[in-house]
Order: structure tokens, then C-alpha cells, then sequence
């Protein structure tokens, strides 16, 4: 059973039972500016036993403090206020979800004396909370019989500041976020036999509900647009192929859109050039790109975003099969491009490619960003701590790179290079899928590089970020919804009018 919070902020509270949390920075007194809140004597008596600093996202926890209404308090560190992030804000929330277990009441003081909590960094704690509490548990019949399964259902926050009106209202767009980002983690972790390409494309037009407009292209209108790059990569498997357009025009009429383009391969087994099997179950996320695509679809059209966006995720599965394509095959892109197949597991440029020309015939955006689980090569290069950035477009890609520091959703930015283009001419077409083992990340964006044109253009390399993620305070999944945040950020920060 997973926890589901019920947020709710106040500029006042009176303890009555339940947890009490308590923040601090490192170096001031606990909570001096809200003296007259009942745990607060216990807390700074019991941070001075404890010689508790409030170093960031440290907690004390304090059991039935006597002289107190709430039947457990914490105090949680903040550390320098000076260096809080939104990220940091998000993280503190993520903590006190954790800390709240067995509690179905919560108290939150926000207002640490020293720090400058606004409406945003309001919102963003409850975001952290949402986030934290996020639990893939579908396919599980029997709960284990741990503290937090024997959890409620529903814990009640209330989150007491200064700026609670304020904070009300952001956190209507906080909440859309945590959905976006929820979503994506939903469909990565899903497993591949329920989600494939036709389920994967339903759930996008389920949008529909939040205004989205989705378009889902079928296999013949594909071979009709001549996307032989796309329908080599599908032909093997027994679930056919699709296309989801999604649009979403929350900005001025008529205006440019900026587009999405998302990998997904709903199963990767690498084709005719098959993976090997250990770790070959971990290939139900080779969609984790179109997954974040449809997550911020969601989280944009939610929280009513004022942009035209455009997202599109082609989706397939790589099966070996007696109709599979085979290595020398030469398959015709719709963008004319021919391209000599020499590594059937080297599939979602393949896919890529025919989704960014598309993308960039039909609307002629602002700009392209790809996401796409592309290479096992940027899991060596940059772990899971950044993704890899590769783009076309300096103002672009330092607009990421930034949305990546606030967001805390990273990016490296990698090189691209005529030398590294050459790395991928064919003897018999246009180009090959494959430049083989060296800068195997690069390569693969200098093919995707071949499909956009003049467009701006940036791609992120998700391979490491989006699964087999690392827990952290505010995500204990397997799939970490890597990208929503990111790109909601860039959207709001620079796109919106
Ligand atoms: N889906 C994989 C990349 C991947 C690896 C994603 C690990 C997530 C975790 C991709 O389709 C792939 O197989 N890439 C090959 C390319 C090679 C054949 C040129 C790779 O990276 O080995
Ligand atoms: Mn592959
Ligand atoms: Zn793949």
C-alpha cells in the first residue's frame, strides 16, 4: 500500500496528536520565528541535547516529546540557506515523507528562521512529499508486513506558512508536475507484456482529457509517409507499430510550437543482434524517453502551461523473428536518407530519425529536443549523475544545462563533430545505424544529427537516468520519471508567455 498525502497549507496550526515537523538551518536556533507553536521548546531543548546542527536533510526524531501535543516531532536540517536550490526544497520534502511511516498526521513549519521560504519553495516541499511517496507496487498480492506498508492510506499534511494563499495556488502547478513525473515512472515500470506500442499509444490519448489533442498514426499510415527506418526496427515483432502526436496549444495562436520527441522501444531485445539475456528484462525501459514526452504532455496541459508544444513518441518493439530485418539490410527513411542496417540492436536512431523528420516537416518548431534510452555507451561515460546533452544550438543547450542545475535533473554536454559524422558514412548507402564501440554516444547522436535540418536541436542520451535509477530522497523506484522536471523547467523559464 503506498502513502497518499493529502496537502493541504496553512498560515496557522494547533497541534492535536500526529507528527510535527520542525525545520532548521545549520547554524541558527530552531525555529525561533514561530515561538508560539507548541513543539517548539522541545525542539530546540532536545537539538541541544543532541548537539543536532541541521546539516541538510538530516533528521532528529524526538518520540512523544513530554510538554507536547504532537505525539512525535522531528526536526529536520536545512543546511546553509544560502545555497538552497529548488531541488533542495524538493528534497527536504522528500525526507519528511519518509520520516511520517506509521503517522496519518502531519504538521509542517516551514518557516525556519534565517531561511526564505516562499510560495515556490512551499510548493516544492509538497512536491518532494508527492514525489517520495511514489510506490510501483501493481503486481505485488501480498503487502509486506513493514512499517511503511502498515502505513495509511492517506496521510493529512498541513504545511504552516507565512505564504500559505500563495502557496496554495503554486502548488495547483506543483501537483501537475508530480503527476507528469509520476506517470513516466508509471510507464517505464510497467512490464513489457502489458504495455505495448497500442497500449503505450491509448495511454497517450488519454490525454485527451487534459485538452491534449493526440493524433495515433498506424503502421499504414507510416508506410504511406515512407518511414522504412521506423517500420524496419517494428517489423520483427507481432505488435504493430504507432505514432503518437500529441499537441498541446496553450500559448498565442499561430505561434511556432517547441517539440518533444521521445524514443520508445517498448522492449528492446536488440533484434537479430540480440543483447545478451543477463540484465536483458531492464530493456522494458527502452521507453523511458517517449515515457518522459508523456509525462510532461501531462504535467504542461495540467497546469494549463501558456506554450505550443508538440510531443511525439514513435513506439515499437525489437523482436528477432523470420520477418525481422537482418544486419545488411538497407532500409529507405522518410526522409529520403537510406541507411545500411549493420547492428539490428542500434534501433532507436532508427526510430529517432524518422520521428525528428517528421516532426520537423509537419511543424516546423521553434526547436527539437529528443529524449531516448540510446546508448549503453553513456551509462559508462557519464553514470547516472548527468545525462548526456548533444546538441546543434548553444543557446539551447545552455538553457538545459540550467533547467538540469535547478532541476537537479542534470545534464554534461557532449561533442559533436564533422570526424565523428564521417564515423558513420556506408560503403553501400547513405549512412550506416552504427559506428561501432568508439564514442558510441556520439555517433548515435551525430545519425539522429543527420534527420533535423537547420531546426535547433538538442538530444539527451536517458539511458543511465531514467532506469535502474539510484534511490534518492525523492525517488525510491526503479524508473525515475528522468525528464519531466527538466523540461518543465525550460518550458516555464523560457517558453511561456
Ligand atoms: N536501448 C539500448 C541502450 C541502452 C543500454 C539503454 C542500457 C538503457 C540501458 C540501445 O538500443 C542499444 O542497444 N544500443 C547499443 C548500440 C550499439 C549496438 C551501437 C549499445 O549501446 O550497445
Ligand atoms: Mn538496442
Ligand atoms: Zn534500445
Amino acid at each position: 500500500m503506498s502513502m497518499k498525502f493529502d496537502i493541504a497549507f496553512s498560515a496557522s496550526a494547533v497541534i492535536d496528536g500526529g507528527l510535527a515537523i520542525q525545520l532548521k538551518l545549520s547554524g541558527d536556533a530552531v525555529a525561533a520565528g514561530v515561538a508560539e507553536v507548541d513543539p517548539q521548546a522541545v525542539a530546540v531543548r532536545a537539538a541541544g541535547i543532541a548537539k543536532f546542527k541541521g546539516k541538510a536533510l538530516s533528521t532528529l526524531d524526538i518520540l512523544a516529546p513530554a510538554g507536547s501535543k504532537a505525539d512525535r516531532l522531528i526536526v529536520l536540517g536545512l543546511g546553509k540557506a544560502d545555497k538552497l536550490t529548488a531541488y533542495d526544497w524538493l528534497k527536504a520534502g522528500g525526507v519528511a515523507a519518509a520520516a511520517v511511516k506509521t503517522m496519518e498526521k502531519v504538521t509542517v513549519f516551514l518557516d525556519a528562521p534565517g531561511a526564505d521560504v516562499g510560495a515556490a519553495e512551499a510548493a516544492d516541499f509538497a512536491t518532494g512529499m508527492l514525489l517520495r511517496a511514489y510506490k510501483f507496487d501493481t503486481y505485488k498480492t501480498k503487502k509486506k508486513d513493514d512499517d511503511e506498508d502498515k502505513s495509511p492510506k492517506t496521510v493529512t499534511v498541513t504545511i504552516v506558512t507565512a505564504k500559505a494563499d500563495a502557496a496554495t495556488e503554486q502548488f495547483v502547478s506543483a501537483k501537475a508536475i508530480a503527476e507528469g513525473v509520476i506517470l513516466a515512472r508509471d510507464l517505464v515500470n510497467l512490464p513489457p507484456n502489458v504495455l505495448g506500442p497500442i497500449e503505450f499509444a491509448q495511454k497517450a490519448k488519454d490525454l485527451e482529457s487534459l485538452g491534449v489533442d493526440v493524433e495515433i498514426l498506424t503502421e499504414t499510415e507510416m508506410t504511406e509517409l515512407g518511414m522504412g527506418a521506423l517500420l524496419g526496427v517494428a517489423q520483427g515483432s507481432s505488435r504493430p507499430p504507432r505514432l503518437a502526436i500529441m499537441t498541446w496549444n496553450g500559448g498565442t495562436p499561430g505561434d511556432q510550437p517547441v517539440a518533444f520527441v521521445g524514443k520508445g522501444v517498448v522492449f528492446d531485445t536488440g533484434g537479430i543482434s540480440i543483447k545478451p539475456s543477463l540484465g536483458m528484462e531492464d530493456m522494458k525501459g527502452d521507453m523511458g524517453g517517449a515515457a518522459a514526452v508523456t509525462g510532461l504532455m501531462h504535467t504542461l496541459a495540467a497546469r494549463k502551461a501558456k506554450a505550443n508544444v508538440i510531443g511525439i513518441i514513435g513506439l515499437v518493439e525489437n523482436m528477432p523473428d523470420g520477418n525481422a530485418q537482418r544486419p545488411g539490410d538497407i532500409v529507405t527513411s522518410m526522409s529520403g536518407q537510406t541507411i545500411e542496417i549493420v547492428n539490428t540492436d542500434a534501433e532507436g536512431r532508427l526510430v529517432l530519425g524518422d520521428a525528428l523528420w517528421y516532426c520537423k516537416e509537419r511543424f516546423k518548431p521553434r526547436f527539437m529536443i529528443d529524449l531516448a534510452t540510446l546508448t549503453g555507451a553513456i551509462v559508462v561515460a557519464l553514470g547516472n549523475l548527468h545525462a548526456g546533452l548533444f546538441s546543434n544550438d548553444d543557446a539551447l543547450a545552455d538553457e538545459l544545462t540550467q533547467a538540469g542545475e535547478t532541476s537537479g535533473e542534470k545534464l554534461w554536454r557532449m561533442p559533436l563533430s564533422k570526424d565523428y559524422d564521417k564515423m558513420i558514412d556506408s560503403r553501400f548507402a547513405d549512412m550506416k545505424n552504427s559506428g561501432g564501440r568508439q564514442a558510441g554516444s556520439i555517433t548515435a547522436a551525430q545519425f539522429l544529427k543527420r534527420f533535423v535540418g537547420d531546426t535547433p536541436w538538442a538530444h539527451l542520451d536517458i539511458a543511465a537516468t531514467a532506469l535502474n535509477s539510484p534511490q534518492n530522497e525523492i525517488n525510491q523506484s526503479w524508473a525515475s520519471g528522468y525528464g519531466v522536471r527538466l523540461l518543465d523547467e525550460l518550458v516555464r523559464k523560457n517558453y511561456e508567455n
